[in-house]
């Protein structure tokens, strides 16, 4: 069902992507995720004007994977085509390898300040920044939109073209407009009519959490790959899953304890990432994560749920307190 695809000339063996998620597919994230099995992953959204403030965190998104011969790819936002081109230049002096240029997000923030999927509605000066950052670097550009703005609005496979004959050399298409947000169902058949208006790669993306949608998806849209991002919460093994699915590959989930195991070392990795001195900040991070691991646990029917339990989890500040507290529902869920 999958063959592997180019990005300029570096060779993408299983393109089954992990979608970048701000605020979930930090560095420990990707991390996990890598130490199951990845073949490509993008740091999450680089707002361009980061090169001005220095902020610790924004710097950090910048910060690549270096497991399984990852290629170190980063996604830039903002909509002004020079800055773009100067904050291009800076992560290929970083060791970037690939940069992505976001034209998907809705969020309010970026929408306002007229980035992200808002730049969809302007064609024009989303050409100036895509002609302003492949100038700008050595590196392939590639770029992740929307299907467009609305449903009057649908000018994904124009926009595409644009994208390509600029130079772009592969396109990543979430499969709702800008004005769904994140409500409905990310619409597959239309990433289709993207896909036949261009000659380079299409990844499509949006709803992907089992692997029958993933080959329903792939049917429907004929993209050459697909892209994770919600499916992954919890499941930092799923991108390999599928990758093993989709090529007729045995995969066995991990057991009990292996989850557990995986449990810990993102906890520890995200305590040592952001370091000890920032002990409370990772741990409120974490809780999301812990959230999503536990809630899967308990739907794959691989421990029981315990309201109360998880409850107090909320609680924890320190990773001693949530390890404790982790054996001890180790210990409860052997019991039952
Ligand atoms: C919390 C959150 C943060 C996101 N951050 C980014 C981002 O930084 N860059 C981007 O292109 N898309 C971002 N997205 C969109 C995802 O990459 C993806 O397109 C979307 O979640 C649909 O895929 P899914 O249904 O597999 O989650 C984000 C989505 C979520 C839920």
């Amino acid at each position: 069902m999958l063959s592997p695809l180019y990005i300029a000339n570096y060779k993408i063996d299983i393109p089954v992507f992990l979608a970048p998620m701000v605020g979930i597919t930090d560095h420990p994230f990707r991390s996990q995720v890598a130490s199951f099995g990845a073949n490509y992953m993008v740091c999450e959204m680089q707002e361009c004007n980061h090169l001005f403030s220095q902020a610790d965190n924004a710097l950090r998104r910048g910060d690549f994977v270096q497991e399984n011969s990852l290629l170190s790819a980063i996604q830039l936002v903002g909509n002004d085509p020079d800055l773009m081109a100067q904050s291009a230049q800076y992560h290929q002096r970083n060791g970037a390898q690939i940069i992505d240029i976001n034209f998907g997000c809705p969020a309010k923030k970026v929408v306002n300040g007229y980035g992200g999927s808002a730049l969809m509605q302007t064609p024009e000066l989303s050409k100036k920044i895509i002609q302003a950052v492949i100038a700008a670097v050595d590196i392939p550009v590639t770029i992740k939109m929307r299907l467009g703005w609305n449903w009057d609005n649908l000018n994904g496979a124009e926009f595409a073209l644009m994208a390509e004959q600029c130079g772009v050399k592969l396109i990543s298409v979430h499969g709702r407009t800008r004005c769904q947000k994140f409500k409905g169902k990310a619409d597959w058949e239309k990433i289709r009519t993207i896909k036949q208006a261009i000659s380079v790669p299409v990844i499509a993306n949006g709803d992907i959490n089992n692997e029958q949608q993933a080959l329903q998806c792939l049917t429907q849209s004929q993209a050459d790959g697909i892209m994770i991002g919600r499916g992954s919460c919890g499941r930092p093994w799923f991108i390999q899953q599928l990758s093993s699915f989709l090529t007729n590959q045995p995969y066995t989930l991990p057991t009990l304890e292996q989850r557990y195991q995986a449990i810990r070392k993102h906890l520890r990795d995200m305590v040592s990432y952001y370091g000890q001195a920032r002990e409370n900040f990772s741990i409120r991070l974490f809780r999301k994560h812990w959230v999503w691991y536990f809630n899967d646990l308990i739907e794959t029917g691989l421990i029981s749920n315990n309201s109360q339990w998880r409850r107090s989890l909320h609680k924890l500040n320190t990773q001693y307190d949530v390890e404790k507290q982790l054996e001890s529902y180790e210990t409860f869920a052997q019991k039952i």
